[in-house]
């Protein structure tokens, strides 16, 4: 099982999208393992996006993503990082495909919703950078056995 992080970015909130971001993710039979509301500062920024800091977008990045709270989420499933990326969509959302949250929901690479784990090891790092252990939840989900072909709960 992989974990992978989910940010419902500002415009996201501002928009009223989280709950549609959630119920995707859902539906498609990942499990929730964490779930909170957060201001990120620039710390947190600097980290989560330490990729991107010497690139002419970052500076706006930085202030739109402290324009407002965020929702921050973790998710747990098989392969679950690729999987979810496809979900998500391109990173432009007017490239990104129907379907995906990007391609139905945004239209500005700058306002594209959501953000998502790009690699196993990203997905493990960012789940533990943004949750305490005690905010990680492992649980039994029911409906596994009808969401995997051989694996028990
Ligand atoms: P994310 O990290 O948010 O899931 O998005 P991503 O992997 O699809 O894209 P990435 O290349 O990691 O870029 C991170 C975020 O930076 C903003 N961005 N702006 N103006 C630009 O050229 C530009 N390029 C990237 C986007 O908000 C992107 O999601
Ligand atoms: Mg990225």
């Amino acid at each position: 099982m992989e974990r992978t992080l989910i940010i419902a970015k500002p415009d996201a909130v501002q928009r009223g999208l989280v709950g549609q971001i959630i119920t995707r993710l859902e539906q498609k039979g990942l499990k929730l393992i964490g779930l909170k509301m957060s201001s990120l500062d620039e710390t947190m920024l600097r980290t989560h996006y330490a990729e991107h800091i010497e690139k002419s977008f970052y500076s706006g990045l930085e202030q739109f993503m402290k324009s407002s709270p965020v929702v921050l989420m973790a998710f747990e499933g098989l392969e679950c990082v690729d999987a979810v990326r496809l979900i998500v969509g391109a990173t432009n959302p007017r490239q990104a495909v129907p379907g995906s949250i990007r391609g139905d929901f945004a239209m500005d690479t700058g306002r594209n919703i959501v953000h998502a784990s790009d690699s196993k090891q990203s997905g493990e790092a960012e789940v533990s950078n943004f949750f305490d252990s005690k905010e990680l939840f492992d649980y039994d989900k029911s409906e596994y056995v009808h969401v995997y072909d051989d694996m028990s709960p």
